[in-house]
Parts: C-alpha cells; sequence; structure tokens
C-alpha cells in the first residue's frame, strides 16, 4: 500500500519503518520541521493537497495536538483512509464525524494504538464489572510519562477511567485536577505526572479497607504502538464482510473485535 505521513517527527519515524517492514511504501511524509521529510510544511491545505498528488491509499496522522484538528479537516476531503494518533481533539470527534459521513470515507482514531493496551482496555473493564458489585471498593487512576507529552491527562488514561465509569456506575464524576477536598463517593480521580524519558505508564487502583488490587501496564518502548498504527490502517482499507469499503468513523475496537 501507499502510504502518507502527517507529521515526521518520533512516531511517524518509527511507524514509516514498520510500514517498510510490512511492505508498504510511505509516498509522501509532511512536517513543517522535519528535514528529511517530503514536504515541510504546516499549513493545512497545502499539505492534504501533497498527499492527495502523491497517490497515498491511506494516510497517519501523528503530528501535534495543536495542529492535528486542521489537518483532519483537511485529509478528509480528500477520500484518503486517515489513521490518526494524535491526541487531543476527540471533544470535537462529532464535528469530525459528520465530516467523514458527507465526504464518504474513514477515519480510524485512537489515543493508544498499542496492542497491550488495547488489551489492558479490556481486562480493566472488566475487573472494573466485577468490582462494582462490591461497595466496599474504591478506585482510582494514575498515569505517568515522559516530560515532553504536550497534553495532560494522557488519552490513554481518559479511554481507562471511561471505561471504569462505564463498568461501575457508581462513578460518575472524572475529577483529573488535583484534591483540595474529600472526593464526593461519585468522583473517580486520575491523576498524571510528568517525568523524563517515561514512554508510558498507567495505573487502576481497586482499594478496600482490606486490600489493594492493582492493574498496571507499562510501556516498554514505543515499536507498539507503530506497529498497531500500521496495523490498523491496514484494516481499515481492507474491505468489510461484504466486500465494500469500510465507510465512517472506527477505533481499535472494531480492528480488536475482527481479530
Ligand atoms: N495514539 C498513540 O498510540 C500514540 C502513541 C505515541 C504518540 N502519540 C501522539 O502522537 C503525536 C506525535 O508523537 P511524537 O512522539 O512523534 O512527537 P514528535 O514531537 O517527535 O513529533 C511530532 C512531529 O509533528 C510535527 N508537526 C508539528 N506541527 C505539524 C503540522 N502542522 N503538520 C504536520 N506535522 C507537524 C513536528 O514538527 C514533529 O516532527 C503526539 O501527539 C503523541 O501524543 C500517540
Amino acid at each position: 500500500m501507499k502510504v502518507a505521513m502527517i507529521g515526521y517527527g518520533k512516531m511517524g519515524h518509527m511507524i514509516a519503518q514498520a510500514a517498510a517492514l510490512n511492505g508498504h511504501e510511505i509516498v509522501c511524509s509532511v512536517d513543517p520541521f522535519a528535514k528529511d521529510a517530503t514536504c515541510v510544511t504546516g499549513h493545512a491545505d497545502e499539505m492534504a493537497a501533497r498527499v492527495k498528488d502523491s497517490g497515498a491509499e491511506g494516510a497517519i496522522e501523528f503530528s501535534h495536538p495543536s495542529p492535528v484538528f486542521a489537518n483532519i479537516s483537511a485529509l478528509v476531503p480528500t477520500g484518503i483512509p486517515l489513521v490518526v494518533g494524535t491526541t487531543g481533539w476527540h471533544d470535537r470527534l462529532e464535528e469530525v464525524r459528520a465530516s467523514v459521513e458527507r465526504y464518504g470515507t474513514s477515519l480510524l482514531y485512537s489515543s493508544n494504538f498499542s496492542i497491550g493496551v488495547n488489551l489492558f482496555y479490556r481486562i480493566v473493564s472488566e475487573a472494573a464489572r466485577l468490582m462494582s458489585a462490591f461497595d466496599e471498593y474504591d478506585v482510582a487512576l494514575f498515569e505517568s510519562h515522559h516530560n515532553q507529552k504536550a497534553d495532560s491527562p494522557s488519552g490513554t488514561a481518559l479511554d481507562l477511567a471511561h471505561r471504569v465509569m462505564e463498568s461501575m456506575p457508581r462513578k460518575t464524576r472524572l475529577v483529573t485536577d488535583c484534591f483540595v477536598r474529600k472526593p464526593e463517593p461519585d468522583e473517580l480521580h486520575l491523576s498524571s505526572v510528568r517525568v523524563g524519558a517515561v514512554p508510558g505508564t498507567h495505573t487502576v487502583w481497586f482499594d478496600s479497607a482490606a486490600d489493594t488490587i492493582e492493574l498496571t501496564h507499562t510501556a516498554r518502548n514505543r515499536e507498539g504502538f507503530a506497529l498497531g498504527a500500521v496495523r490498523a490502517l491496514e484494516w481499515l482499507v481492507a474491505p468489510n464482510g461484504e466486500g465494500n469499503r469500510k465507510l465512517g468513523v472506527y477505533t481499535m475496537k472494531d480492528v480488536f473485535n475482527d481479530l
């Protein structure tokens, strides 16, 4: 498959390597600062025109939370299947979904493409469902990442928190600031720390007077994200069960449902 990369930083380069290993060709890489990108621009419309001209059959966006929404808005009208790894735009998901439907195209997004994290999501949902029957257990989340990360809390931590709330109806409100008072019983606390070079650690605690159950996912490096993003694009461009092009907005949950 001919692939375009938007954002050619650390992840962009790793994804390009993972794509090449799977037999794909990077026909275009766009980045306003990367000297080895084939197109050096930060203008979304120019970027989308270059991606279209390159003949790319799929595009992968791993840039920065500030340009990502403009990049998505410019890429969707090209009709090229798009995988988005950059976080920080999910509050505008409904606008993006409407645009994807209007242009009859496809987009897959995830705040975490790692296969291990996607398994962890399922484990946490199931653990929260079981714990929900036992009122003596409280729950909280903690995440740590390297000090270059632009957004906080991480998109993965927010996904985990929403899964916990879905499975534990007594938790209805997410608090990501530090507490300067006692938490209310329906509040779910998620705290973040930024330090050094940590690739990403996420912990969910279930805590009672008698004991603690602690579930932790620790990323060792970023290769899992790159391989997962390539796999996601392969899934997105593959026909659906009826042999037609997949249309609409998907997440890694859909990829996993098909595994
Ligand atoms: N979803 C996931 O699984 C996952 C995993 C890792 C990282 N990420 C996210 O991916 C993004 C990139 O991570 P990274 O580690 O490669 O960061 P990075 O800083 O190494 O690279 C980001 C690149 O984006 C470029 N960029 C800035 N503005 C741009 C624009 N307008 N158009 C195109 N490119 C632009 C920068 O010049 C830089 O080279 C971050 O938002 C990060 O949080 C997601």
